[in-house]
């Protein structure tokens, strides 16, 4: 069964911008190695995370999230199974967007959950323009 998690953390203040940027470049590379989906975005001292994929990895992961100090005020948004009908063409990847974020990964990332995840499509475009405007 595939998953979703997501949330809003607040940056542990003692962390620099370079522990940011090593932070996300591990996430990054790491999530599309295990082959978890979605996106964690970085901006003006909050994370916003969509963690998608197979039950157990997503919750594990999240368990581990939960517990590191580089973050948080950690508030769970969606918890949640997904219809996995249309995964079997899902070629994702994780992305990763830090405060000089680009609009057109963004994008990108909204139209794959549109396609591939429509059920959830209008709780994360909502809590992702909530984030965004936010800042
Ligand atoms: C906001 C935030 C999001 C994170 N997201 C992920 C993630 O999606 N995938 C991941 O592997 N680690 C993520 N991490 C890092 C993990 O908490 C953990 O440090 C990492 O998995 C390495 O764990 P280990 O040292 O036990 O191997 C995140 C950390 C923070 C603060």
């Amino acid at each position: 069964m595939r998953y979703i998690i997501s949330y809003v953390s607040t940056v542990n203040p003692d962390l620099s911008n370079t522990d940011i940027a090593k932070l996300m470049d591990h996430v990054n590379v790491h999530n599309n190695t295990i082959g978890l989906t979605g996106i964690l975005i970085y901006s003006e001292g909050n994370f916003f995370q969509v963690l998608e994929g197979e039950e157990e990895i997503v919750k594990r992961m999240f368990e581990r999230i939960k517990k590191d100090s580089r973050h948080y005020n950690i508030i769970k948004m969606l918890d949640k199974e997904m219809n996995d009908h249309s995964f079997s063409e899902y070629h994702s990847s994780f992305t990763v967007i830090s405060d000089h974020y680009s609009q057109t990964e963004l994008q990108e990332f909204l139209n794959k959950e549109k396609d591939y995840n429509p059920e959830h499509y209008k709780s994360i475009l909502y809590l992702t323009q909530k984030f965004m405007k936010l800042l």
